[in-house]
């Protein structure tokens, strides 16, 4: 076994789950997949993909045959030596990461000289060790343990995971770890081979790094506000500075998804219960809660009051391409504005089926020109390229108000305006 031949299983359908199983069919290996729920394995085995992700559904086509779907863990063992574990750690009430997704699986695998868990989940740092201390006390010694973080981004997932920036292997230093540098080798990828709690670290830290970048420009873009300063271009003139990098300096209503709030929690809650208080992010996560709010202060300074307002979102996933509405911010600001009275309409691409489960209130259009009609304001919540294509005109026509609120400075401010529209972005002058 070993190398291009090595057969893969992997717990857990999720975006991890799916992409990385994807990921290594395409790297020609035969993988195993296991979920407990029966219907997305149900779904899975007729060819349906339960997730929107660009490629996805590509690879697991091409792929068929060497993707294998089960909801009994026995199929995995029988077939593979490494065990990719890659379960939801939903955060709690405490903000502690949930791991009983995690647990269970552990609890599940037998005892084997070659067996190696590979934990892909993103776990509070100390989890491994943890883990190989349970599995220590009941004897359980022969089973290898391997931390493998994932760095891939929805909406880019399958290439994030095919053409990874660097590959994080925490291990032991025995065969194990060996195995999964080995099934990483062929993507020509930097690899940091390190120890088990490093190698979580890692990936707690990346993600609060750049949930960081995020709000110190988002913050940036508020006092660009009050000064007369244009973000857009303070993050062009900061970007160009090599240490600093272009990338995630993009003002707006704030971040969502699955993992930046719950992760930099998670990570300022790990340091909390070591007695550390990590102040920087207790900052980054309040920052980020006022900053899905804004857009209200801006509605009202424009309109007065929301009451009986029409208030057209464009865009609700928590970012484009996905259809992933978990923590997005159009949530909050959907809330907000019916709380204050306002009538809102809305339109997403591909999120409409999701946000219908989460946003019952919610006007649901089925293009951005009917979602406008008879709204006094328009807001970008979610930079779906579509928009940025907008007949203006049209838009306006549509209106009875004239606000154009570009919550993620990605539309053309000059086009808006030429169509007689107010237009107001994020820190912008
Ligand atoms: C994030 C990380 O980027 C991945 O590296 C990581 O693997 C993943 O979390 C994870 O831990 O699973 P993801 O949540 O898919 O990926 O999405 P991002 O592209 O990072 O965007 C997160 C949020 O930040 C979005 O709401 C986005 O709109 C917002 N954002 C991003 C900004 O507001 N400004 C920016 O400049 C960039």
């Amino acid at each position: 076994m070993g190398g291009a031949r090595e057969p893969i299983g992997v717990i857990g359908t999720g975006y991890v789950g799916l992409v990385t199983a994807a990921g290594f069919a395409e790297l020609g290996h035969e993988v195993w997949c296991v979920d407990v729920d029966e219907e997305k394995v149900a779904r899975l085995r007729r060819g349906e993909v339960p997730i929107y992700e660009p490629g996805l559904e590509e690879l697991l086509v091409k792929h068929r045959g060497h993707l294998h779907f089960s909801t009994d863990l026995a199929d995995a063992l029988a077939h593979a030596r490494l065990l990719f574990v890659a379960v939801g750690t939903p955060p709690t009430y405490s903000g502690d990461a949930d791991l009983s997704a995690v647990h269970a699986v552990v609890d599940a695998i037998p005892d084997a000289d070659d067996r190696s868990l590979v934990m892909k989940s993103t776990v509070p740092c100390g989890t491994g060790a943890s883990i190989q201390r349970v599995l220590k006390e009941q004897g359980r010694t022969r089973l290898s343990y391997v931390s493998c973080p994932e760095f891939l981004k929805e909406g880019s997932a399958v290439k994030d995971f095919l053409e990874p920036d660097r590959v994080v292997v925490g291990d032991n230093g025995d065969w194990a770890g060996d195995a999964v540098v080995a099934l990483y080798e062929p993507l020509g990828a930097p690899l940091v081979r390190t120890d088990i709690q490093s190698a979580e670290m890692v990936k707690l830290a990346s993600n609060a790094f750049l949930a960081t970048k995020i709000s110190f420009i988002n913050e940036i873009a508020n006092v660009c506000e009050q000064t007369g300063a244009d973000v857009v271009e303070v993050a062009r003139g900061m970007g160009l500075d090599d240490r600093i990098g272009p990338k995630f300096l993009q003002a707006g209503i704030g971040f969502g998804g699955s993992c930046f709030p719950k992760d930099v929690d998670a990570l300022k809650q790990l340091a909390g219960n070591s007695g550390y208080h990590f102040q920087l992010l207790t900052a980054v996560i309040e920052v980020n809660e006022l900053q899905k709010r804004r857009v209200m202060s801006k509605l009202v300074k424009h309109l007065g009051g929301l009451v009986g307002r029409r208030v057209a979102l464009l865009g609700l996933a928590f970012k484009p391409n996905t259809d992933d509405m978990r923590e997005a911010s159009s949530l909050v600001l959907s809330a907000r504005l019916a709380a204050d009275g306002a009538r809102v309409s809305a339109y997403d691409p591909i999120a409409e089926e999701e946000a219908r489960k989460l946003m019952p209130g919610l006007e649901f259009a089925d293009s951005a020109l009917a979602a406008v009609e008879g709204a006094d304001a328009v807001v970008l919540v979610t930079e779906w390229p579509e928009f940025r294509d907008l007949d203006w005109a049209g838009v306006a026509e549509q209106m009875s108000g004239w606000l154009v609120i570009d919550g993620r400075n990605a539309l053309d401010a000059d086009a808006v305006r030429a169509a007689g529209l107010v237009y107001e972005g994020i820190g912008r002058a």
